[in-house]
């Protein structure tokens, strides 16, 4: 891959100190990247190089990077671009321009939008006009002009009609084939590896439908609450912090057909048309919640500094979803998350289809106990498939056992979801990344329950599983228990 300049938009902001730098560090030091990393970090704050290297400095060490290697990489890497606003860019050319002319680049560029959402608009119609004048972008590309690609952090929108006209405004200027729309889940190895274990494996994809499938349940349990971040939580809150972008992308992967390649068009156009094929989530099948104080925490959400004591924001959302298609129709998939649950675990729950004789009654009348196949995508990620044994003795008592895959054990770490996705920009690569028919669909899906405020927000003490309501939706067993629910046989 060619060298060429990063422009990092929000380089002072929090997501570049937790994840960007990090990720950047790693992926430019890999062999498959050449030439140094050349990187303009742009903020409206008043630092300069050595302030922004430092703190890249601080955010490597923290990621357990040695401080020597950390430092020699900022400088060699890293300067600042202060903007007075995200639409007056000039200083941010200027230093691309100089920087490429001393380091003898091509004039590629990937832009790289960690910003607040009201500031894409004007940053995007900035890049796109200097772009046009570079020849690099749209009717007015010319032959062997550089790329340049355009990366934008979520959230896409706060509903349908912003995300198209954000569309709308990224298509002025860019073409969809340079735009890389970032969920970070996409760069989960777990998530990815959803499309092998699906499509490598013969024996779970025959069962993946509503032939042998009952229900789906996906879960994303958070311990981390809302403190500290209620500028950007509150008045958004988990329907569009999570359940829109993270779990949906989930959904799309664990329901969509098998692509015709294995390539960004046949991924995304599989995820476009589940999208397509989910009607959209009612009221009725949403249960809201929000937490409160619990024995160990004595704040609850509307106590965090920034939040008013009225807050409505949901930190918890369950929302049951409905395919029509021809593999899923009748088949539920109930999406879950919330803030502040007892344990930090993302889990696709399979449910199989009970056997339809009840041979064995372990002495009772009671219901037989479906498969589970549970899709650990973090942390301890791998599967469990439960299934039932003859408990060895006389007669035929059954019992509960799982058979079990750790990703840990077989291959140790693996690279951070940024890592990845950074990694394929400068490849070129769109697999994952949020095409904009996604975004919208996606948007479209949960509008009616965003557009209506009489939904009753429940509330929930912390490190509970969410509102007793929740129940209703859900009904796999919680993630850590494996044996037989009382009743059955
Ligand atoms: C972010 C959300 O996109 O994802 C956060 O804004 C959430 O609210 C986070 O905590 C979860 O990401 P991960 O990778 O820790 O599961």
């Amino acid at each position: 891959m060619d060298p060429s300049l990063f422009v990092l938009f929000g380089a002072t902001g929090d997501l570049a100190h937790v994840k960007l730098f990090p990720a950047l560090y790693r992926v430019t030091l890999r062999d498959d990247v050449t030439g140094p990393a050349t990187i303009v970090g742009v903020g409206r704050s008043d630092w300069d190089d050595a302030k922004l290297q430092d703190a890249a400095v601080e955010s490597l060490t923290d990621a357990d990077v040695e401080e020597d290697d950390a430092r020699a990489w900022a400088e060699g890497a890293l300067r600042y671009a202060r903007v007075e606003a995200y639409d007056q860019l000039a200083p941010v050319f200027e230093a691309a321009r100089a920087l490429e002319e001393e380091r003898g680049l091509d004039g590629d560029r990937v832009y790289y939008l960690a910003l607040p959402p009201s500031a894409f608009p004007g940053t995007i119609t900035a890049l796109g006009e200097h772009e046009a004048e570079r020849g690099t972008v749209g009717e007015h590309r010319q032959p062997d002009a550089p790329w340049v690609r355009l990366v934008i952090e979520k959230p896409f929108g706060d509903d349908l009609k912003s995300a198209q006209d954000l569309n709308e405004i990224v298509h002025e200027h860019f073409s969809e084939d340079v735009v890389y729309r970032i969920d970070h889940y996409l760069g989960k190895e777990t998530v990815q590896n959803l499309l092998v274990f699906r499509f490598a494996n013969s024996f779970f994809e025959s069962a993946w439908s509503r032939r042998d499938v009952e229900r789906v349940e996906i879960l994303v349990a958070e311990t981390n609450d809302a403190a500290g971040r209620a500028g950007y939580f509150d008045g958004v809150g988990t329907l569009r912090d999570m359940i829109q972008n993270h779990l949906t992308q989930l959904f799309a992967l664990a329901a969509m057909e098998p692509p015709a390649r294995l390539d960004a068009e046949g991924i995304r156009r599989e995820k476009i048309k589940v999208l397509r094929s989910t009607r959209t989530a009612r009221s009725d099948e949403v249960v809201l919640g929000q937490y409160g104080p619990g024995p160990d925490d004595p704040e609850g959400y509307t106590d965090h500094d920034g939040v008013g004591g009225s807050s409505r924001t949901e930190t918890f959302a369950a929302v049951r979803l409905h395919l029509d298609n021809w593999r899923w129709q009748g088949v539920p998939f109930v999406l879950r998350t919330g803030k502040r649950l007892p344990q930090r675990v993302t889990e696709i729950a399979v449910v199989f289809r009970r056997p339809p004789v009840r041979l064995f009654q372990n002495g009772g009348d009671c219901d037989p106990v479906p498969n589970v196949l549970r899709l650990r995508l973090q942390p301890d990620e791998g599967f469990r498939l439960s299934f039932d044994v003859k408990v060895p003795g006389d007669g035929f008592k059954v019992t509960t056992r799982e058979l079990a895959f750790s990703y840990g054990d077989s291959f140790g770490v693996f690279p951070d979801a940024y890592e990845t996705l950074l990694h394929d920009v400068l490849e070129g690569d769109q697999t994952l990344f949020v095409h904009a028919q996604e975004a919208e669909e996606a948007w479209r899906i949960y509008q009616a329950i965003l557009d209506n405020d009489d939904i009753e927000v429940h509330p929930y003490a912390s490190r509970a599983w969410g509102p007793e309501a929740a129940g209703g939706l859900v009904e796999a067993p919680p993630p850590e228990e494996t044996g037989r629910p009382a009743g059955a046989c």
